[in-house]
Order: C-alpha cells, then sequence, then structure tokens
C-alpha cells in the first residue's frame, strides 16, 4: 500500500548541508521533515574536535530534527563520540557506511565495511551492547559489487537497527552510473528494519516514478536536488511554488552568505564555503554554468557579492525550480 504522506529527510552533504544550511533552509523553504548531518570523525577515545560538537548544540540546530552522523570503524571511538551526542539530547545516532571516497575506504572506514561484513557485526554488537540510543545506518549496495549488501542485510537483520539508508550504487561507482532499483528492491524485501531510499531525486517526476515502484517506502532522503533547488521537497509534497520564487531564493542566499560571513576566519575562505554551494545553484538556472565561471573567479566578498548580486537582477523575471 502506497503511504499516504511522505517524509522527506535531508541528506548529509559534507560542506553543504550543515546547520547554517540547515537554519537558512528553514527560514525559507518547506518540505523537509528532517536531516541527517553530514559525517563527525572519531579521533580516539575521548578526542573530540570542539568544531564538531559546536555544530551539533541542541541550541544550533533547535530549527530542524537532525540526526548526527559518525564515520568510524572502531567501536570504542564511536561509542566516544555517540555518548556525547546522547548526552547532548539525541537519541539515533547514523552510522555512515558509505563514504565512497578511496582515502577514506581504504582505512576501512565508510564503504571500505562493506566487504567485511564480519567486522559490521563484531562494531554493531559491540556498539548496540553498551549504547543508550537508538543506531541507524546510511549504506551503498556494496564497495566493489551491489551483492555485497545481501550479507550485510543479514547481519543487520540480527540487531535492532532503526532505520537503514540506502544509496543504491556501490563505492567504486562514486555517483557514476544509475541507481540500481533492481537491488534496491530486493533489500527491501528482505531488510527486517524501515528502508528510507535516497538517491538521484531531482525533480518531483523521479520522486513520482520511485515512490510507485516502491509503494512501502515511507521516507525519501533528498541531498544534491534539494540543495540545487531547495523547492524541490515542498514541490514534492505539492506545496505551490511561490511567485516570488527568484527572489525568496536571493534572500536565502543572502542570509546563508551573512550567516557564514560570521563564522569563517577570512574571506577567501568565505567565498569558498560559497563555491561550494553553485555548483549546486548553477543547476537551477539557465545562466547557472557561466555564473559558476565567474563565482569560481572570484577570491574575496568584494567580488562575489556584486557578481552574484547583478545575476540576481538579471534573473529577476526568468522561470526558475519548476521541476
Ligand atoms: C558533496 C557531498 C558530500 C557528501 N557528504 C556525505 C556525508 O557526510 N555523509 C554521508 O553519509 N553521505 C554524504 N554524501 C552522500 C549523500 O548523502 C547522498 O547519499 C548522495 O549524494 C546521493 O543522494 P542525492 O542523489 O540525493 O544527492 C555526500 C555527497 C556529496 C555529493
Amino acid at each position: 500500500m502506497m503511504t499516504d504522506h511522505p517524509q522527506i529527510c535531508l541528506a548529509p552533504l559534507r560542506g553543504l548541508t550543515g546547520a547554517i544550511f540547515r537554519n537558512t533552509y528553514v527560514d525559507y523553504f518547506d518540505g523537509i521533515d528532517w536531516a541527517v548531518g553530514p559525517f563527525l570523525t572519531t579521533f580516539g577515545p575521548g578526542r573530540i574536535k570542539a568544531s564538531q560538537v559546536t555544530e551539533m548544540l541542541p541550541e544550533n540546530n533547535a530549527k530542524m530534527p537532525v540526526v548526527p552522523q559518525i564515520l568510524s570503524k572502531t567501536a570504542d571511538h564511536f561509542i566516544a563520540l555517540a555518548k556525547i551526542l546522547i548526552d547532548l539530547g539525541y537519541d539515533t545516532i547514523n552510522w555512515n557506511l558509505g563514504c565512497p571516497f578511496p582515502r577514506v575506504a581504504q582505512k576501512m572506514r565508510g564503504s571500505g565495511l562493506l566487504p567485511h561484513p564480519e567486522r559490521v557485526d563484531a562494531f554493531l554488537e559491540k556498539v548496540l551492547g553498551v549504547l543508550p540510543g537508538h543506531i541507524s545506518v546510511k549504506a551503498r549496495l556494496g564497495r566493489q559489487r551491489p551483492d555485497e549488501i545481501f550479507e550485510l542485510l543479514s547481519v543487520f537483520n540480527r540487531f535492532p537497527i532503526k532505520e537503514l539508508i540506502i544509496h543504491p550504487r556501490t563505492g567504486v561507482q562514486m555517483y557514476t552510473g544509475q541507481p540500481d532499483l533492481n537491488t534496491f528492491e530486493k533489500c527491501l524485501a528482505l531488510c527486517r528494519c524501515t528502508v528510507i531510499y535516497n538517491g538521484d531525486i531531482n525533480s518531483r517526476a523521479d520522486f513520482e516514478k520511485l515512490r510507485q515502484r516502491f509503494p512501502t517506502v515511507h521516507t525519501w532522503m533528498i541531498g544534491r536536488g534539494a540543495v540545487s533547488n531547495p523547492f524541490l521537497p515542498g514541490h514534492i509534497k505539492g506545496y505551490p511554488l511561490p511567485a516570488d520564487s527568484i527572489e525568496r531564493f536571493r534572500r536565502f542566499h543572502d542570509t546563508l552568505f551573512a550567516r557564514y560571513a560570521q563564522v569563517r576566519s577570512g574571506p577567501a575562505h568565505l567565498v569558498d564555503s560559497m563555491k561550494g554551494y553553485w555548483g549546486y545553484f548553477a543547476r537551477s538556472f539557465a545562466q547557472g554554468e557561466m555564473l559558476l565561471k565567474q563565482v569560481h573567479k572570484t577570491q574575496h566578498p568584494d567580488q562575489y557579492r556584486p557578481l552574484v548580486a547583478r545575476f540576481f537582477d538579471q534573473e529577476a523575471h526568468g522561470n526558475h525550480f519548476s521541476n
């Protein structure tokens, strides 16, 4: 049976969907129910990076519910950081089993753990034995092969995992090729816990197709599509696009910029943060690629701000964000 009110979860995108973005999103848009935060790393028992804790402080996350995510292969290190987060008030911690980057995977973290179900088993056994909270998992189908997931599912099924978020690609695929929907379908049938779908939802049509095919999926995680077009989650839920969509987006952008300006250590660092966003924002504008090239050449807010302001002026009457 098709679920009536799909939930939309914002995907963790490191460098993009941190607390500043999430809070600013809520100030201007609707449609996202909750988020998984970009991964936090462990350094050893008792060693925590202060900026990671600041990012997750409840007062910095009052607007959008968030599940913190940890990237770690060592149960003791995971437990140490997870306990700090649970003490801050979080009841669920997400374990990253998907990060595809070779530098991470070679150290058997993220998707590097997927070919080692026995290690995943030992990790969960240890963590779930002592953690006073829930664990959810975000995984790809495998490191090298999509069928690696099946042995992992037998492991996951042995534990009270709250949710399994599946991005149906392998680690070595990175973001190339298509999500493997046939294997995702098999996972849905085999997995005992709630499964969340994640991958390549870039339009309402993408969402509708997936929803038709997987009617039992209740929660849909969206990353790049929601950063490129922040109206997309609302559009999927049937909220009308406001008449002043470009103006709304412009105010969102300006607030995002102003909030980063308060925390970035220098002008180049600030502009670099905004360049990351334009890699995605640009997709919503016919002239976006051209602007992106120009944005990449800027090194200082004094160059960046007038360039982007001129762009928004020119786009003021265009038709945007309607996918
Ligand atoms: C720039 C970038 C950063 C990412 N950071 C994380 C991360 O911190 N944790 C994680 O689990 N996945 C991370 N991902 C993967 C996304 O959460 C998501 O699984 C992937 O982008 C596919 O979903 P989408 O097509 O909706 O974007 C990242 C992806 C990108 C492109």
